[in-house]
C-alpha cells in the first residue's frame, strides 16, 4: 500500500482561543488523499473549508495535529518552504495574481516558485517560449499579450492565468478555494474545463472547494463534506457517481444531525 500524498491527522485550529468568541474552525480534522485524487469539498459557510486549505499552505498554524505532504511533516514549515510543492488559488482572485505585474512576470514568478529569490523576474528565451505555448493552449488569446498588466484582464482570464501559474511548477498538490465563484456561468464552465484538463495532464492531487453541489458531484473522483471543522461525509468512485443534489442535502441532515436554517447556503 502506498503512503498518502496528503495526510491531515487530528488537525485543530481555534481562532480567538480563550475568549468568549472562540471559534473551533478545525476540530481534530482527519483527511488523507492518495496521489492523483481529485477531491471536491462542500460544506456550509464557516465549516472550515478555507481554514483547512490555509493550514495546508501554512497561512494558518494548527495548535494540534499534523499535516504530511508526500511523507514529509510540513505542519510547522514556513509558507515559502512549501510553496514549490503546493499550488493554490485563493477565494479572492487578487491573492493569486499580481495586478501591477505583466502576464509574463506573473508566470515567470510562478514557474520559479520555491526556487531561490533574486532573479525571479528574469525570463529566459526558453521560458518565454514555454509560457507562450502554455498560454496558447488555454485559448484565451493571452499568448499575444505577455506584456499586458494582469490588472487589465477579465475575471475569467485572470483565473485561467492563476490556474496556469498554480500548475506550472508541477506541484504535488493543487488547492482551489471557490475559484469559479465570481465568474459568470459561461466563463466558469470554461475555467472549470481548463481546471479539469490541467489536473488530468499533470495527474495532480487536488482539493477543490466549491459551494455548487452540481459541480462537486460532476467533477473529481471523490467528494468530501465538511461541517464544524470535520469531515462528515466522504464518498468516492461508483458511490459518488450515484450522488444527486437532493440526496446530498439529505445526507448532510443525517450526518450533521441538525437541520440547516437555510438550505440555500448549500444549494447556491
Ligand atoms: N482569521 C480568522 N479569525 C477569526 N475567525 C476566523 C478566521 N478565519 C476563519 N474564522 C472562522 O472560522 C470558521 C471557519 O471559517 P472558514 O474556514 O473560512 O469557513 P468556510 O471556508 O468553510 O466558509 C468560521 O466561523 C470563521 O468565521
Ligand atoms: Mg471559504
Amino acid at each position: 500500500m502506498s503512503a498518502a500524498m496528503l495526510a491531515l491527522e487530528g488537525v485543530t485550529k481555534t481562532f480567538m482561543a480563550g475568549t468568549p468568541n472562540a471559534v473551533a474552525a478545525l476540530d481534530r480534522l482527519d483527511l488523507a488523499l492518495a496521489a492523483g485524487d481529485f477531491v471536491t469539498v462542500i460544506g456550509s459557510n464557516g465549516a472550515g473549508k478555507s481554514t483547512m486549505l490555509r493550514a495546508i499552505v501554512g497561512l494558518v498554524e494548527p495548535e494540534q495535529g499534523s499535516i504530511r505532504l508526500d511523507g514529509a511533516d510540513i505542519t510547522h514549515e514556513k509558507v515559502h518552504r512549501r510553496a514549490g510543492a503546493i499550488g493554490r488559488i485563493a477565494q479572492d482572485p487578487h491573492e493569486s495574481t499580481c495586478a501591477v505585474m505583466s502576464i509574463e512576470e506573473n508566470l515567470a514568478m510562478a514557474a520559479k516558485r520555491g526556487q531561490r529569490r533574486g532573479l525571479a523576474r528574469a525570463v529566459t528565451p526558453a521560458l518565454r517560449e514555454r509560457l507562450r505555448t502554455e498560454l496558447a493552449a488555454i485559448g484565451l488569446g493571452l499568448e499575444a499579450r505577455l506584456d499586458a498588466r494582469v490588472g487589465t484582464l477579465s475575471g475569467g482570464q485572470r483565473q485561467a492565468l492563476a490556474l496556469l501559474m498554480a500548475t506550472l511548477a508541477r506541484p504535488k498538490l493543487l488547492l482551489l478555494d471557490e475559484h469559479l465563484a465570481s465568474l459568470d456561468p459561461k466563463t466558469a464552465e470554461a475555467v472549470m474545463q481548463l481546471t479539469d484538463r490541467l489536473v488530468r495532464e499533470g495527474a495532480l492531487t487536488t482539493l477543490m472547494v466549491t459551494h455548487n453541489m452540481h459541480e462537486a458531484i460532476r467533477w473529481g473522483n471523490r467528494l468530501v463534506m465538511m461541517h464544524a471543522g470535520r469531515v462528515v461525509l466522504d464518498v468516492a468512485g461508483a458511490d459518488k457517481a450515484g450522488l444527486t443534489v437532493p440526496g446530498l442535502v439529505e445526507r448532510f441532515h443525517e450526518v450533521s444531525r441538525e437541520t440547516l436554517s437555510d438550505d440555500r447556503v448549500l444549494l447556491a
